[in-house]
């Protein structure tokens, strides 16, 4: 089956992007990246692209005078290079519903907590305060909603009782590099469906068992 051409959007580190690159390295991936697009220059996940030998584009929103344009731009830097599939990775920029509706089910982004709880931003810091035990990482298909649409992979992490923002982004990302391979794998091998508002996954069992935080096998009594 021929590769599924996948485009990577980011606007800063791109440890994401990296571990796609990791995972289209593997024998039997589906997916081969064929552009990676910032939306600044100075975007770190510019280098790891280059480092990989990808191609890469630089689309920078503050050079258009609306939206409109810059999207427009996004848009033709996608087509050009025989983009498939778009991933958000770390794009810290709001699409519209002109992009949206244009790359419907084929535009999916990552999102550092288990949607739909905890949309937008300093995600962390809010899971902190609100004491959850778990939280985690969701890969989605996007819509105009921003952080909502079709989850296709969630990963989910403890919270520990000490966690600052920084160790919670640290566990969550580890889970974000497991959970994007995955989900960017899964739909190039045509076993994502999208019905209605949910996903289908064929042949995909769930994992067993489950997770109790605090672990009740080490608790003091
Ligand atoms: C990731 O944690 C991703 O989930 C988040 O930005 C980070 C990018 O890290 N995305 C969002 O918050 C989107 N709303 P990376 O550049 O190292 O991949």
């Amino acid at each position: 089956m021929a590769k599924l051409k996948a485009a990577v959007l980011l606007s800063g580190s791109g440890t994401n992007l990296q571990a796609l690159i990791d995972a289209s390295a593997r024998p039997g991936y589906g997916a081969e990246i064929v552009t990676v697009i910032a939306n600044r220059p100075d975007a770190y996940g510019l280098v790891r692209a280059q480092n990989a030998g990808l191609p890469t584009d630089v689309v920078r929103h503050r050079e258009f005078a609306e939206r409109a344009s810059f999207e427009a731009a996004l848009h033709e830097a996608l087509t050009a290079r025989g983009a498939e599939l778009v991933c958000l990775a770390g794009f810290m920029r709001v699409l519209t519903a002109w992009f949206v509706e244009r790359w419907m089910n084929r535009l999916i982004n990552i999102h550092p907590s288990l949607l739909p709880v905890f949309k937008g931003l300093e995600v962390h810091e809010r899971v902190i305060a609100a004491g959850v035990r778990f939280t985690g990482c969701t890969v989605h298909y996007v819509r105009t909603d921003v952080d909502a649409g079709p989850i296709i992979v969630q990963g989910a992490v403890p919270v520990h009782g000490d966690d600052t923002p920084q160790t919670l982004q640290a566990r969550v990302l580890e889970a974000e590099h497991r959970c994007y391979p995955l989900a960017v794998d899964l739909i190039a091998k045509q076993r994502v469906r999208v019905v209605g508002d949910l996903v289908q996954i064929d042949g995909a069992p769930p994992p067993t068992g489950h997770l109790i935080n605090p672990d009740p096998d080490r608790a003091t009594s």
